[in-house]
């Protein structure tokens, strides 16, 4: 089955300042956001959302909203903690599937996004998860048959790589993954001088789904990661996101000059990969890499 990530929403205290971090110092150009004709109840304005990609695509940088289920009648509340996107072409079966094993489904329908279908639902580690569909695929908007992750270029040149889903029994979360969205585990291909060997080959540690490390990672929270590989950012412990840019060095460069503390890993987990870790103003952790 053809699936992707389609957007990562990360919660803001401040959406200019988190909007400032990912323009000026990531570099990204911020979108539009497109609304369906009928819109549910959801506040607008750059206080409240701000967008990068184009179609609705990319990050959506979000002020949280307690009230957000009780004003559009869902169970669950996709402002608060953020979450991720994964869009699929069979999201009545996904739904039917989630629902058989008991899970409480909250249907949105199309109220957020122009010609997205969406549905919210905990994953086995009650994080908040989004599965969409485009309600036709006169935008393109459907995945390529048999592709996971295919990568949608952003203008700039940066694309959405992976999310890096935490946890606590690995195993779990793959067999959700699998079995009830549907998706198809795929191995990871590690960096050639690999610092976390031992941990890559371990399925209680870590899983993957998407082609070429990219997609999801399901990681096993770990407190001694970091001290153990020298960085300042543990980038197993509440999950995080992935933007592959164009020049790494220019991001670096941009973090330095603004006093952000950031985590240089070099190419240590996967193949072909330069990465970095930094917190955005309100304390996501965002990985920035490059194909090196
Ligand atoms: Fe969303
Ligand atoms: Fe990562």
């Amino acid at each position: 089955m053809g699936w992707f990530i389609h957007h990562v929403n990360v919660q803001a205290f401040d959406v200019q300042e988190s909007a400032k971090f990912y323009r000026d110092i990531i570099g990204l150009k911020e979108g539009v956001r497109t609304y369906p004709e009928t819109v549910g109840a959801m506040s607008s304005g750059p206080d409240r959302i701000a967008a990068f990609g184009r179609d609705n695509r990319g990050i959506h940088v979000v002020k949280a909203n307690p009230s957000f289920p009780i004003q559009n009648k869902l169970f669950h509340n996709p402002t608060i903690g953020g979450h991720f996107a994964i869009t699929v072409t069979n999201l009545e079966t996904v739904k039917a599937r989630l629902e058989e094993a008991g899970h409480i489904v909250s249907d949105a329908g199309v109220y957020a996004m122009a010609g997205m279908r969406q549905i919210y639902v905990f994953d086995p580690c009650q994080r908040v998860m989004e599965i969409n569909q485009a309600i036709d695929d006169s935008a393109g908007r459907y995945p390529r048959r048999g592709e996971a992750h295919d990568l949608e270029m952003q203008e700039g040149g940066w694309t959405l790589h992976h999310v890096n889903l935490p946890a606590h029994s690995v195993p779990a979360t793959v067999t959700y993954l699998r079995d009830l969205i549907g998706l198809e585990e795929s191995r990871w291909i590690p960096a050639e001088s690999s610092s976390i060997s031992e941990f890559i080959v371990d399925p209680e540690m870590l899983a993957v789904f998407g082609d070429d490390n990219r997609g999801i990672h399901v990681v096993k929270p770990t407190a001694e990661f970091a001290a153990k590989n020298g960085f300042k950012h543990n980038p197993t412990i509440g999950g995080h996101f992935a933007v592959t840019v164009p020049d790494l060095e220019a991001v670096k460069s941009r973090l330095s000059a603004s006093d952000v503390q950031f985590t240089d890993a070099g190419s240590y987990a996967m193949a072909g990969m330069a990465q970095v870790y930094a917190y955005d103003p309100s304390m996501n952790l965002v990985e920035i890499n490059q194909v090196i």
